[in-house]
């Protein structure tokens, strides 16, 4: 009988309840929608930023209106200029590439390692004098190689960024991801475990790039704090009140939330270990990770499809990391504004060939914060009988 498993796809949008229902009406009924005045004093984008800031366990955090204008205002403010350099990993969202495009500089693709996240030799091969920051991106909840990474980038001089918004509660050597880097951004839009709808955050421990930051999401910045105008062409990147008052209520529920994944994932990934002819992927922290994705290779593509409809058939929520005819705006291949950027650039477009191997080996099992042990049960046991699938496809 096919398992009937809980579905995975929106782990935040599941656990709106009346407590945001009840912290949107309070907002409502103070009439204080804007973060700066109203008819009561608005107090929710700084209380927010304030609980952003110690969860991450940073001195700033930033309330912006989406991961992707959190990744800008990063970019920004971790002191890239135009023209220079970013080296961005193959595998990510597209807006990694846009938020680099956007600031003016140039994204440089490097290579990803089993981890999903940038290989450390291919960002050192990807170095040149133009660089100006590489911008990590923990994806599906795993750290990446961040030791090495930061003493890549101290010895080189140049900024770490962090894109975190896959990431919130996840942590590496025992500290949330975000503090790490210069800079670091989060989303919370729809799909993330932290869910205002559509929203991000802005964290760093350094106050000049906040500063920055600050200008770049709301162009009267510099005179909202005393200051002279900004030289900044900044946009409008403002949280609402509204959002904000959902975003407390989220961020609050993240540790007990990010408790069950783990332990969840622990549980399938320990089942992977012990099946033949399935990897787990590379994990820079095991226990730090948020678990709310298990990312498992197969040998060959034909055997990730076939473990992937296996899984697929028996109701669990999963999906290949990339195959060659399906659109994925999460693959370097598909990220059209860099092709033209590089284009007009004279610059020719980078070798995926490693990475999009390694991605079409690749199957991602959803992990729901909601899980009960019989969904996990589930998943374990679709795991465990598409094993012999894979053994007659090798044979
Ligand atoms: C790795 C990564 N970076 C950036 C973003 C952009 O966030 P948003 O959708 O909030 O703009 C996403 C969103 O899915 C993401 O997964």
């Amino acid at each position: 009988m096919t398992p009937r498993i809980r579905n995975a796809a929106y782990p935040g949008g599941a656990l709106l309840d009346d407590e945001e229902t009840e912290a949107v009406a309070r907002v409502m009924r103070s009439r204080s929608l804007f973060r700066y005045y109203g008819p009561t004093e608005p107090t929710e984008v700084e209380q927010y930023e304030k609980q952003w800031a110690e969860h991450v366990g940073v001195r700033y955090a930033l309330a912006v209106n989406s991961g992707t204008n959190a990744l800008l205002c990063a970019v920004v403010a971790a002191g890239v200029q135009p023209g220079d350099e970013v080296i961005i990993p193959a595998f990510a969202w597209i807006s990694v590439p846009n938020a680099v495009l956007q600031a003016g500089a140039i994204p440089v693709v490097a290579d990803v390692d089993e981890s999903l996240t940038l290989d450390v030799d291919s960002v050192r091969r990807a170095l040149s004098p133009k660089t100006g920051a590489v911008l990590a991106v923990h994806m599906r909840g795993g750290s990446c190689a961040l030791a090495e990474l930061m003493t890549l980038c101290d010895d080189a001089g140049i900024s770490l960024i962090e894109d975190a918004c896959q990431a919130a509660g996840t942590t590496y050597r025992g500290r949330h991801v975000g503090s790490f880097g210069r800079v670091a951004a989060f989303s919370t839009q729809y799909a993330k475990i932290v869910c205002t709808g559509e929203g991000g955050a802005v964290v760093t421990d350094d106050r000049p790039s906040h500063l920055a930051a600050l200008d770049v999401h709301d162009p009267a910045n510099g005179l909202r704090r005393g200051e002279a105008p900004s030289a900044y062409p900044g946009l409008n990147f403002r949280s609402t009140e509204l959002q904000a008052a959902i975003g407390r209520v989220q961020l609050a529920r993240l540790p007990d939330l990010v408790e069950r994944t783990r332990e969840h994932a622990r549980r399938i990934y320990d089942l992977v270990e012990a099946l033949p002819g399935l990897t787990s992927r590379r994990r820079h922290d095991p226990e730090g990770e948020n678990g709310l994705a298990v990312v498992v290779f197969a040998r060959t593509p034909a055997e990730a499809t076939d473990v992937w409809r296996a899984l697929s058939e028996a109701g669990v929520a999963a999906v290949r990391l990339y195959q060659e005819e399906t659109v994925d705006l999460h693959v370097a291949k598909w990220w059209r504004p860099l092709d033209v950027a590089l284009e007009q650039a004279g610059r020719p477009r980078p070798v995926l060939d490693r990475s999009l191997e390694l991605l079409a080996r690749g199957v991602q099992i959803d992990v729901h914060p909601l899980f009960e042990a019989k969904d996990v049960d589930a998943i374990c046991a679709a795991l465990r009988a598409a094993a012999p699938l894979r053994a007659s496809a090798a044979a």
